[in-house]
């Protein structure tokens, strides 16, 4: 039993040993710019997913969804989202394909999550990815503000869609001419 418990340990130490090795050695990859494979992407999503669901406090959001807070949200999301996540006009970011894991296009295809799940992701980012912890450049209303403008992207009010337009040249994403565009 004794000599089953030190195998098990050593096989362990060796592996860590090894990967280290392989690491310092120079064998893992540093490169940005390429897609990762899709079975990776997988297992990191639900990852992920799952460290959200276990940590982030289950809040609401304290910042009403008024036409003016979703305009302040549109502002906020072009001033500092908009550069990885692609703009209002809803053309692809230039940095679209230059991050590893690239940045979602939060507009064309809105994330389905609730808002404590967008705000804690928002506020704290995103560890070993481009997607910086907004804490400390952002007021914690205008974390709350950007979050209520994205769980709400395809049912804007009709204020908010004209500002959308005038500001970006396009139909906000509910506008008719988007229908059966999905
Ligand atoms: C420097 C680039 C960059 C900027 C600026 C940036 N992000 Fe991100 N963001 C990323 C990347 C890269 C990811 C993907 C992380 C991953 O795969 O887990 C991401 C992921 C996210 C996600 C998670 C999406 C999902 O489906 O789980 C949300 C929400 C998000 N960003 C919102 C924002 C908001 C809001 C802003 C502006 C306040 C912002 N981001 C600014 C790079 C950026």
């Amino acid at each position: 039993m004794r000599n089953f418990v030190l195998g098990i340990v050593v096989t362990i130490l060796v592996l860590l040993i090894g990967s280290l090795g392989l690491a310092l050695l120079g064998f893992l990859p540093t490169r940005a710019n390429t897609t990762p494979p899709a079975m990776e992407s997988r297992i990191a999503m639900s990852a992920m997913d799952s460290s959200v669901e276990r940590h982030a406090p289950r809040v609401n959001n304290p910042v009403p969804p008024t036409d003016e807070n979703l305009i302040e949200g549109v502002k906020i999301y072009t001033m500092n989202c908009a550069l990885c996540h692609g703009g209002i006009d809803r053309q692809a970011s230039p940095l679209a394909s230059s991050f590893y894991p690239p940045p979602p296009s939060l507009l064309v295809d809105p994330p389905d999550d609730p808002e404590w799940h967008l705000y804690y992701v928002i506020r704290n980012g995103v560890r070993y990815t481009g997607m910086p912890a907004w804490d400390k450049a952002l007021s914690e209303t205008d974390i709350w503000k950007v979050t209520a403008l994205l769980t709400r992207l395809n049912k804007l009010p009709p204020a908010v869609q004209t500002y959308w337009k005038n500001a970006s040249g396009v139909d906000a994403p509910s506008a008719p001419a988007d229908h059966g565009h999905k």
